[in-house]
């Protein structure tokens, strides 16, 4: 793989290795690495889709920045920060794409709205995700790594098809959260419901 380096305006001046070093900080070994091919991966699907390369691999790389914050450092940064009290009723599944973004921006400093709103739908999609949205949340459900019957489905769609690909991934979440008996964030089901219906 050729080195990769980010254009200066999306990551805030910071070079890609001292990105690294901070994911590495936040993340155990095993999902530092997952990190990193989800970034691939992204990068991948963005040159097949048409999509800003860069932009995919740095939320593809950044998406699970903020998996392993604690609890209480959550509901701090919710309850402090103007975000919804609702959220207080999920966990760090969820709280990771939408909250996770403000330790991005705190931390990180990347702050392009579109890597960022990338980040923020990867957990939970979005009815209107856009195509840079949806190859980050299938990004991280097709990385070489994935290798369950719905993943390697996901990943033959998305050869060709990133609404496929990205229904896939929605059918098989819903169904895995519905019979583990946990809950489902309503904007997932709204998604799932937008992306059976004909575009038009
Ligand atoms: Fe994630
Ligand atoms: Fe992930």
């Amino acid at each position: 793989m050729a080195t990769i380096e980010y254009p200066s305006q999306l990551t805030n001046g910071q070079s890609r290795a001292s990105i690294l070093a901070l994911l590495q900080n936040r993340l155990s070994p095993e999902r530092y690495q997952h990190c990193l091919r989800v970034e691939q991966t992204a990068r991948e699907l963005a040159e097949r889709f048409g999509e800003d390369v860069d932009r995919a691999g740095l939320a593809g790389l950044l998406h699970d920045y903020a998996k392993e914050i604690s609890k209480t450092d959550y509901i701090d940064v919710i309850k402090r920060n103007g975000f919804d009290l609702d959220l207080l009723h999920y966990n760090r599944g969820i709280w990771h794409g939408i909250v996770g973004t403000w330790f991005i921006k705190q931390e990180v400093g990347v702050t392009d709205h579109l890597v960022i709103q990338a980040i923020e739908h990867h957990t939970t999609g979005d009815p209107n995700m856009s195509t840079l949205d949806q190859i980050i949340f299938v990004a991280d459900f097709i990385e070489p790594e994935r290798k369950l019957e719905a993943e390697v489905k996901a990943r033959a769609a998305a050869k060709t098809n990133m609404r496929e690909a990205t229904l896939i991934e929605l059918e098989n979440t819903l169904s895995y959260l519905i019979s583990n008996r946990q809950i489902v964030y309503p904007k997932t089901l709204l998604t799932y419901n937008a992306f059976i219906q004909p575009k038009e």
